[in-house]
């Protein structure tokens, strides 16, 4: 049988990197498992990224860079991310940071938020690939949602198989679990998700004890952190037909309205539009509310309608 595994050497990664700028899926080896990885800068490729792994909703993904040095405009830095950074990356710790860049092709990547996440693999060939594709690479594991990360490129092709344009084979990975996650927004240190860089080390470097955030760890009390930051502050009502007069309507499909989420009905165009729009809805002074229509619930559906549940949600 013929697969779209390939050995990463020098020719493959340049490829794959090739694949990366024209907004493909390039799964890829890092120390911790294998991601599964797009231009963070291509709203499309990051809800292919969604669509492949069969995501129900859209988490913040994390960027993967390999120059400190891009993190200055990327994100907010501080003495403390930076002498973490000269620690610990490359390496499995990942930052949640204040975010910087206000580039709207982010918004899916941070799934709407004010935080952007970060971190630098150690993996040679995740490096390379990286350096080579000259923009961040935003990946989650390579696996479908629900299932288990995968450790090595035969485990991304049972998982994923061709719903990735290339798999870059570059052996098991070594650490196995996925990185430790960190709040570095506040004045605490937080922990989201205990991975490949234990607490331990981390207390020992900071001197100061890293508060555990409680919740599931798969999804660190990013819902209600959603729900408070992204609900717009217009009045907001989601699976509407026949918008009212003072109602900015966002459509889908054929039809008559404000801004079309994807005129042709595909889903992957409207969740790659879904977050810039609603901030273009929330910042217009036409309209007093926002309305939009009904999101057909199949596919990235699903994700578009949770997103938009929680923000048209009402206390
Ligand atoms: O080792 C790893 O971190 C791997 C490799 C490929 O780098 N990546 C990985 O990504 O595990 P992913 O998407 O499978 O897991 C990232 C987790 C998600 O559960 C997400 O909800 C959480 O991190 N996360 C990311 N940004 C966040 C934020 N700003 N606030 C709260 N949670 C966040
Ligand atoms: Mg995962």
């Amino acid at each position: 049988m013929t697969t779209n595994i390939f050995n990463a050497d020098d020719e493959h990664i340049l490829k794959a990197a090739e694949i990366i700028q024209k907004g493909g899926l390039v799964a890829f080896p890092t120390e911790t498992v294998y991601g599964l990885g797009a231009n963070v800068y291509n709203s499309k490729a990051v809800a292919s990224i969604f669509e492949a792994k069969g995501r129900p909703r859209f988490n913040p993904l994390i960027s993967h860079i390999a120059d400190f040095d891009f993190l200055k405009t990327y994100a907010l830095t501080d003495e403390r991310v930076t002498a973490l950074a000269k620690r610990f990356w490359p390496g499995p710790l990942t930052f949640v940071l204040k975010r910087l860049d206000e580039n709207p092709a982010l918004d899916l990547a941070c799934a709407g938020l004010k935080t952007v996440t970060v971190r630098m693999p150690s993996h040679p060939v995740a490096l390379e690939l990286i350096k080579k594709s000259g923009v961040p690479i935003v990946a989650p594991s390579a696996n479908k949602s629900q299932t288990i990360s995968p450790t090595t490129a035969d485990h991304v092709f049972e998982s994923l198989g061709d719903k990735v344009d290339m798999i870059l084979d570059g052996g098991a990975c070594t650490v196995g679990v996925e990185s430790t996650i960190i709040d570095l927004t506040g004045k605490d240190v937080v922990l989201l998700r205990a991975g490949g860089t234990a607490l331990e080390t981390l207390e020992d470097f900071l001197g100061e004890k890293v508060l555990i955030s409680n919740g599931n760890p798969d999804m660190p009390s990013s819902p209600g952190q959603m729900l408070k930051h992204y609900a717009p502050s217009h009045e907001f009502r989601i699976n509407v037909l026949i918008p009212e007069p003072d109602e900015f309507y966002i459509g889908f499909g054929q039809m008559d309205c404000d801004l079309n989420l994807s005129a042709c009905g595909d889903l992957k165009e409207a969740a790659a539009n879904l977050f810039s729009f609603m901030r273009k809805a929330d910042h217009q002074t036409t309209h007093g509310k926002i309305a939009m229509a009904p999101i057909p619930n199949i596919g990235l559906g699903l994700a578009i309608n949770d997103r938009i549940k929680r923000a048209s949600y009402k206390k």
